[in-house]
């Protein structure tokens, strides 16, 4: 097989179908109309479709309750503040994650410290975690990156025994599982991000789950400008914000949380399939799917390129040639959080972070190899069918041919 077959370079797609997303029918576009038309689109007295939408994703996760706010980077830090996190605590964070994971934690004046992550799957790794807590580490926050569950019997179980709060950063893992149980809703508290590109959406949008009654209601009120509950509108007792949803927003999330279920085992079921063939290409190495997850809600279908199997081809050039074939997909992060310039030069604008943090001679193996050798293929391709998948595997398999 020769270049001039790949589309890239004139050839014919492998894939003709258009995975577009977000997708919506009739049934967002009628409740968004609803709330135009009723007038009450938010707050003061208008949230009625804001805490439906609360209560329907509490109880999907299996938890008491559910916060919703402006975006997924907010929910998380309502969430670090309201654990009780203080000034000059360290959190433990991957080094492989959106930078909000990282960043969140200096917005509340606490020192993000990096753990690597495991190779197999690209979450924390627990067996490294212990080795990084000091008596000033206060919580965990794993990331169930691209939907696939952390080893959460390990983190609790290491939290436990230093008396550290999890906090679960699940903005890749609406409706997918660890052992039966939704992630999010594992730790004390878990964060969504409805981000658009994510696998439930109203453009932006955030939540977090918890069971703990306390720390529901400092969410609230941090979500609130700091109200409680049963003040007055002018009464504000914490340092919050108006981070609050729009009934728009709440009414297209409560739409998609319906069809949540059905497309997460469509997801799941593709990228088990998925993940079996290309399994059998050298050079392509699916994420393991072995770690307790019993749904895998795949908001990123990973795997690792080894560019000598493809006749020394670079991953960029890989990743456009199959791009140009028509799946979508990306090459990740190129760097782990730790090489940002914010915590490189410690841009942190947070005084009460001490002098004594120093990012300069952070270096996580894994998390690096993982910059330099992922492909991400993104959820909305995952929503196809199996020949969809068959001709992800087929068009891999041509880009090989063609460099081998
Ligand atoms: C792992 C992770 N955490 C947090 C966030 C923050 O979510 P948002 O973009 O809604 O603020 C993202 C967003 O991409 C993310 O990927």
């Amino acid at each position: 097989m020769s270049k001039e077959h790949l589309a890239f370079y004139g050839g014919r797609k492998s894939v003709e179908k258009n995975f577009g997303w977000p997708v919506f029918d009739d049934n967002e576009i009628k409740a968004v109309e609803e709330v135009l038309r009723s007038g009450k689109w938010g707050s003061p007295n208008c949230q009625d479709k804001v805490a439906e939408f609360e209560q329907a994703f509490a109880g999907y996760c299996g938890t008491k309750y559910a916060v919703s706010c402006v975006n997924g980077s907010v929910s998380l830090r309502i969430a670090v503040i309201a654990s009780g996190i203080r000034p000059g605590d360290e959190v433990i964070v991957p080094p492989y994650t959106f930078i909000a994971t990282a960043s969140t934690v200096i917005e509340c004046n606490a020192v993000p410290v990096f753990v690597d992550i495991e190779p197999g799957t690209f979450n924390l790794d627990p067996a490294k975690i212990e080795a990084a807590i000091t008596p000033r580490t206060k919580a965990i926050i794993p990331v169930h990156f691209g939907g696939l569950a952390c080893d959460m019997d390990s983190i609790l179980a290491i939290a436990e025994k230093h008396g550290l709060t999890v906090i679960e950063d699940a903005a890749h893992g609406h409706g997918a599982e660890y052992k039966g149980r939704k992630l999010g809703s594992i730790g004390k508290a878990g964060s969504f991000s409805f981000q658009s590109s994510k696998n439930m959406t109203s453009g932006e949008g955030g939540v977090v789950v918890t069971n703990d009654e306390e720390m529901y209601k400092m969410m609230a009120s941090l979500r609130n400008v700091g109200r409680l509950e049963e003040g007055q509108w002018y009464d504000h007792f914490n340092a919050g914000c108006n981070y609050r949803l729009t009934q728009m927003q709440a009414v297209m999330l409560t739409e998609q949380l319906k069809r949540l279920e059905v497309q997460t085992r469509i997801r799941h079921d593709n990228g088990r399939y998925l993940a079996q063939l290309l399994n059998g290409i050298e050079g392509i190495e699916p994420l393991k799917s072995d770690v307790g997850e019993t749904l895998n809600c795949y908001h990123l279908f990973i795997f690792r390129y080894r560019p000598e199997a493809f006749g020394g081809l670079g991953r960029e050039e890989f990743v456009n040639l199959l791009g140009a074939e028509g799946i979508p997909c990306l090459k990740g992060y190129p760097h782990p959080l730790y090489k940002q310039p914010l915590f490189q030069e410690k841009r942190f604008m947070c005084y009460a972070i001490p002098e004594s943090a120093d990012y300069t001679g952070v270096y996580c193996e894994e998390a690096e190899k993982a910059c330099n050798e992922s492909v991400w293929i993104l959820q909305n391709s995952l929503l196809g069918d199996k020949s969809d998948m068959e001709a992800f595997a087929e068009a891999i398999r041509k880009i090989k041919a063609a460099f081998s």
